[in-house]
């Protein structure tokens, strides 16, 4: 096999990386309040394209699918086009974008929503979790009780993932990427935990599986399956997520998933969980892995070396490190992980950390 390191170009599906440096979905908490992008979210961005590929912080599909305050949506026209400069700044550098679709389902306060917005999930179990909300000088308030989706409500939650989709591409999105884990709806549907249901959509591995496979046919169906990732991490219990066989379950999806033709599998290793889930991914998954979590850039050539995966995502370097891709490339040094107002609005600590060039 040709010697493959964190520099050597690649391509995933329809998706070309100039190298394998991919920058993590980060949630920031910069978007205005109904929302928009804004200014230095295109900033931001701009800084970061030299990573071979940049995955979006997680972006609603719907305003049901709104969870925490100042989070970026794209529902609507106007977002689209805010979308646009994004994906603009980025491709005039030279880099490659996609945008990762996050319905939170259940972990929600409606608070954060626009008025009379509801939250919906498989079951009406609430997340023990907190929230956080702005106003008054912030609180944070328990996620809501959510409303079990009738069964023939959930089509039309699947066609908001393809309809969001469509407005990625028309906003110059290379690529979308479903969000599968950290306890939002897909993985709300697959866990036995948060599942309760006795119908098609619940009960046995199949009826689990069912919405988060029809969820990644109907975003394929927009312009190819080649054009879409997925992320995953097995049993990864954040927001309150449990099930009560994750290796099971992610074993089905994976070979439920292997027949589209996917972009990629993106999965974090997470230790602590008890599964090796970079090795359940290689093993089950069919195309290209992105792997995740904790890593220094030596450790991810090395894993790269033995084929853990394809390509490395990194998360809290980029925060601190804009130009994380040209400091590896460089083998210069990287500044720490340590940072301050990671969700708090404003341009402190989100667009003012120096490149090499300073
Ligand atoms: C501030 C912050 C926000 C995050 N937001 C998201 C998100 O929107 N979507 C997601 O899939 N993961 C999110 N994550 C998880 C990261 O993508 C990544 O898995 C995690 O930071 C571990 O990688 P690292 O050790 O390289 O930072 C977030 C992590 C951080 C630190």
């Amino acid at each position: 096999m040709a010697f493959v390191d964190l520099m050597t170009p690649a391509r995933f599906g329809r998706l070309s990386l100039a190298n394998r440096v991919v920058m993590a979905p980060m949630t920031r908490a910069r978007a205005a309040a109904d929302g928009a992008v804004t200014d230095i979210m295109v900033e931001y961005y701009r800084q970061r394209s030299g990573a071979g590929l940049i995955i979006t912080e997680g972006v609603y599909p719907s305003e049901v699918g709104k969870g925490y305050c100042r989070t970026p949506g794209l529902v609507d026209a106007s977002q689209v086009a805010g979308w646009r400069r994004v994906t603009d700044a980025v491709h005039e550098r030279g880099g490659t974008i996609v945008m990762q679709v996050m319905h939170v389902g259940r972990v929600a306060v409606a608070a954060n929503k626009p008025t009379g917005v509801e939250s919906v999930a498989p079951s009406a179990i609430a997340a023990k979790a907190k929230l956080y909300v702005d106003g008054d000088g912030g609180s944070w308030q328990p996620c809501d009780m959510p409303r079990a989706l009738e069964a023939d409500e959930i089509p039309g939650v699947i066609d908001d993932y393809r309809r969001c989709t469509e407005r990625a591409y028309d906003a110059g999105f290379d690529g979308v990427e479903l969000h599968g884990t950290s306890g939002y709806l897909p993985a709300q549907f697959l866990s036995t935990g948060t599942n309760h249901r006795q119908d098609q959509w619940g009960g046995s591995l199949e009826n689990r599986l069912r919405f988060f496979v029809a969820v990644a046919e109907a975003m394929a169906a927009v312009d190819g399956a080649d054009r879409v990732g997925f992320r995953i991490c097995p049993a990864n219990p954040y927001n309150d997520l449990h099930d009560d066989d994750p290796e099971a379950t992610f074993r089905g999806l994976l070979a439920a998933l292997n027949g589209l033709g996917l972009a990629y599998c993106h999965t974090l290793r997470m230790p602590t969980v008890g599964i090796d889930n970079e090795a359940l991914c290689r093993g089950a998954f069919d195309g290209p892995v992105i792997i995740n979590d904790s890593y220094t850039p030596q450790e991810a050539n090395e894993a790269l070396e033995v084929s853990r995966g394809d390509a490395v995502a990194f998360g809290r370097l980029f925060i601190t490190n804009p130009d994380l891709a040209e400091r590896i490339a460089a083998n210069a040094e990287l500044a720490s992980t340590e940072a301050d107002h990671i969700y708090d609005p404003g341009p402190e600590g989100y667009i003012d950390f120096p490149t090499m060039a300073g």
